[in-house]
Formats: C-alpha cells, sequence, structure tokens
C-alpha cells in the first residue's frame, strides 16, 4: 500500500534564538509513523512534546532535518502550501480548547472548512453530524461559555474532524479534565482511531497512555530507547 508510511522524520532538529543564545529543544529526532497507528507520546515537562507536534502538525517548521508527509518532502515548502497541506491532512486538540468565544458550537467546528472550497450549507450540515457523533447534537447552538469543559473539548474535537483529517494530534487532552470525563474523550479518540485515523497523543498520565497501541518516550529532545 502506498500510503502506508504516514510520516518519515529524519534527524529532525529545532533551535530557538533567545537572548544571543541558540537553545536545542529537539536534537535530532528520527521517527516512522504508519497509517493507522496509535501513539502516546511521553516525557517529562520541556522535553520537547509540544515542539515536536507542532512540527508534526505543520504548525512550525525544523531547523534543520527532512519530513516526510506521505512521501511528500514538506521541510521546504512555502507558508501557504503548508496551509493547504496543515488544513486538509490534520486536525489538532488541545489541553486549553481554544474555541472561539463568541459565536455557537457548531460555528466554531465550521471554521476550519471555510478554507476550503465547500459551500457552507454542506459545511454546516457536516459539522452538524460530526456534533451529533461526538454526542453533542442537543448542544449545537450553544457557545462555549455555557459548556462544561468535557463537552468543550467534544466540539474542538469536532472541529479538529471536520476536514476529514488522516492524522489527529492531541496535546494532553485530557489536561483540565477529570478523570470521569477524560475516560469519555479518551474513549472518543479510541473510536476516530478505530475509524482509520494516525492519532498522536501527548499525555503526562500513564492510564491515558494505555489507550495507545506505541509509546515513545522523549527526554531532553531526544527519542529514549523503551
Ligand atoms: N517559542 C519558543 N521560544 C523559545 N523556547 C521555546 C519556545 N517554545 C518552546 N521553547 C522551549 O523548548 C523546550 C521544550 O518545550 P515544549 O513545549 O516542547 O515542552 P513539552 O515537552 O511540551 O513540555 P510540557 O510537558 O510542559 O508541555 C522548553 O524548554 C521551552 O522553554
Ligand atoms: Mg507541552
Amino acid at each position: 500500500m502506498a500510503d502506508k508510511r504516514l510520516v518519515e522524520l529524519e534527524n529532525i532538529v529545532k533551535t530557538y534564538r533567545q537572548a544571543d543564545r541558540n537553545i536545542e529543544v529537539l536534537k535530532g529526532i528520527s521517527l516512522s509513523i504508519d497509517s493507522g497507528e496509535f501513539i502516546a507520546l511521553q516525557g517529562p515537562s520541556g522535553s520537547g512534546k509540544s515542539t515536536l507536534m507542532h512540527i508534526l502538525g505543520l504548525l512550525d517548521r525544523p531547523s534543520r532535518g527532512r519530513y516526510l508527509l506521505r512521501q511528500q518532502d514538506v521541510s521546504a515548502l512555502s507558508d501557504n502550501a503548508l496551509s493547504a497541506i496543515r488544513n486538509r491532512t490534520v486536525g489538532f486538540i488541545f489541553q486549553t480548547f481554544y474555541l472561539i468565544p463568541y459565536v455557537s458550537a457548531v460555528e466554531n467546528v465550521m471554521l476550519p472548512g471555510l478554507y476550503s472550497r465547500t459551500a457552507a450549507r454542506e459545511l454546516r450540515h457536516r459539522a452538524e453530524q460530526i456534533l451529533d457523533q461526538v454526542g453533542l447534537g442537543d448542544r449545537m447552538h450553544f457557545r462555549p461559555s455555557q459548556l462544561s469543559g468535557g463537552q468543550q473539548q467534544r466540539v474542538a474535537m469536532a472541529r479538529a474532524l471536520v476536514n476529514d483529517p488522516r492524522l489527529l494530534l492531541a496535546d494532553e487532552p485530557t489536561g483540565q479534565l477529570d478523570s470521569q470525563t477524560s475516560g469519555e474523550i479518551m474513549r472518543l479518540i479510541a473510536e476516530i482511531h478505530e475509524q482509520g485515523r494516525t492519532v498522536v497523543l501527548v499525555t503526562h498520565d500513564d492510564d491515558i497512555a494505555g489507550y495507545a497501541r506505541r509509546r515513545i518516550r522523549l527526554s531532553d529532545g531526544l527519542i529514549t530507547p523503551n
């Protein structure tokens, strides 16, 4: 199958410039991810997990190294080309939900679709379907402040899925939720994985990491052997 290998990172280095000094945050990450994998990314605070997720999701660029996404070298693409690929390939969810406070759940979910060519009516229909799938069929027109934390994270998940991405990146998605709500969100993420999506999940919690099929540990900017 041509598309078996979704991600290939070769010797990825990321440095940040801080007060005349270069801080090397990722120190040479090589990693392959196949389509359909469910990976937990773990490691101490500051080890570079979010930095790596941003690079994986094309929100940021490596300073050195090569990134092949579906066999395409994305290391040297323009910002516009990267945004276009990101928009149709990657969905993100974060610890803080980053919802737009003054629009409804369904409008939040529609947002990433506004950059595609989908007609507004079709997009709204799809947003409603996905909200229904994540159990928010009766909350479509609530604004984020009128929803619980778990419900807000469901809206964020629906938003991440609206463009039907292959890759779902979840950076501490349950970090702000109680254990029961975390379990509900994780079961949804597991369902999304079972629908054929590739999932990379950052978590500090070993029980949450237990939902994944493979674990990767970062320590001080490097992957450590399991
Ligand atoms: N924009 C930036 N400029 C300078 N340094 C940065 C920047 N972003 C991240 N860093 C540094 O990179 C290192 C790794 O940060 P990162 O957010 O990837 O860690 P993390 O593993 O996600 O930690 P946590 O578990 O606390 O979320 C930290 O030391 C951080 O200070
Ligand atoms: Mg982080």
